[in-house]
């Protein structure tokens, strides 16, 4: 699947279940509303409209969406900071920074989260020259760590009380 995705154009693979076709793409403006829906639908940390907005400007290759039959079922949103890095201690690294990730409930399971990540991941080195890429994820939630560990993601921090209902984050990362 990973050296199958392409980082231009728009895609079409083969779910995991052998028959549900999806296509992945780059986010254009006139995604933005159901990337808002898919957003409040799957995710406790809803974003405003200018967040999203800001993102598909600034970082539209590494912001991609997965339609079924035409419809948007889900997308991954990052952006590119300049800063210490996560993955050689001392040193300072463009990083692609995973922003948000949500895929529809009953589009789960399909490989639909990998396949946009993984050319998110090939996005932010490629057109934005990324070196390594993060993300913040709720200790509690076992289903996206496993997606992230694996991409090659690792826990490389733990940020207390970071989410607002007082839960902690791991911070994931890894080379590009
Ligand atoms: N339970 C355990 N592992 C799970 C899982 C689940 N419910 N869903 C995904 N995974 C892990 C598995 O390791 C899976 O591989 P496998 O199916 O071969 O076992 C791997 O992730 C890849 O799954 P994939 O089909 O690519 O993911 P998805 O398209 O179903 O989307 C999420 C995964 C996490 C994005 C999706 O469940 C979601 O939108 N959740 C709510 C929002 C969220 O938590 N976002 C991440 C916030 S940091």
């Amino acid at each position: 699947m990973i050296s199958e995705i392409a980082i231009d154009g728009p895609q079409k693979l083969l779910g995991k279940d052998g028959k549900t076709e999806f296509v992945i793409r780059e986010v254009t403006m006139r995604d933005l509303n159901a990337v808002i829906e898919i957003n409040r639908k799957v995710l406790p940390e809803n974003y405003p409209p200018w967040f999203f907005v800001e993102h598909i400007e600034q970082y539209p290759k590494a912001f991609i969406v997965a339609e079924v039959g035409g419809k948007v079922v889900g997308y991954v949103m990052s952006r590119v900071e300049f800063g210490w890095s996560y993955v050689a201690k001392g040193k300072t690294a463009k990083k692609g920074h995973i922003v948000s990730v949500g895929v529809l409930p009953e589009a789960r399971r399909l490989g639909i989260a990998t396949a946009m990540m993984v050319r998110a991941l090939k996005a932010l080195k490629n057109y934005y020259d990324a070196t390594e890429v993060y993300l913040e994820v709720r200790v509690s939630n076992t289903p996206a760590i496993s997606l992230y560990e694996k991409l090659g993601f690792r826990v490389v921090g733990r940020i207390p009380r970071y989410y607002s209902d007082g839960e902690d984050a791991y911070i994931m990362a890894r080379p590009l």
